[in-house]
């Protein structure tokens, strides 16, 4: 049944929407738990990443509604922080840095290599939703380029090699 949503207590200035879905039930109850303020938009963002593991674009315009914000500008700010993800993304996310010094020391050859073992594009998630491979630019390990990052944990002077180990330790790890 859906629900019509609770909005921000200033004057209504947008179309309203109603939540369907369960994941638009959530992002309103998180609005909700956040007052419905537009200020708090990226704690709600955080919050429902924590909850559903990504932002659906569906529940954009609830967001919008609840916050009288317009949908073009809660879709501005999920788009402008690349940590907020709006798409389902596997267990494990592998970030491999891309930028000048990692360039130098052979950070392309190491993205091929990880996109054709894992057979999935950067940016992508594996088959089995083990694992995302994200590029990001500088990971404030340039000393040890290559470098990789696995969820908290930082890698450095990563080649194909190391690159499959690493991968094959989440693996393990998963199956123990
Ligand atoms: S350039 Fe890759 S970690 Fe800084």
């Amino acid at each position: 049944m859906a629900k019509k949503v609770a909005r921000s207590s200033q004057k209504p200035r947008r179309e309203e929407v109603s939540a369907t879905t369960p994941a638009q039930l959530a992002a309103v109850s998180v609005c909700a738990r956040h007052g419905n303020r537009p200020d708090e938009l990226l704690e709600i963002f955080h919050e429902m990443q924590h909850e559903l593991g990504f932002i659906p674009e569906e529940t954009l315009p609830v967001i919008a509604t609840a916050l009288n914000r317009s949908r073009a500008e809660i879709y501005g700010v999920l788009t402008f922080y690349h940590d907020f993800k709006r798409h389902p993304v596997g267990k494990h996310i592998v970030k491999i840095c891309r930028a000048e010094a990692c360039q130098s020391m052979g950070t392309d050859a190491l993205c091929a290599h990880a996109e054709q073992s894992l057979n999935t594009p950067l940016g992508g998630t594996t088959a089995d939703g083990s694992v995302t491979i994200e590029q990001v630019f500088c990971l404030g390990n340039c000393a040890l380029s290559p470098a990789i990052m696995v969820g908290e944990r930082l890698y450095g002077k990563v080649d194909a090699h190391r690159f499959d180990e690493i991968i094959a330790g989440l693996n393990k790890e998963a199956a123990e």
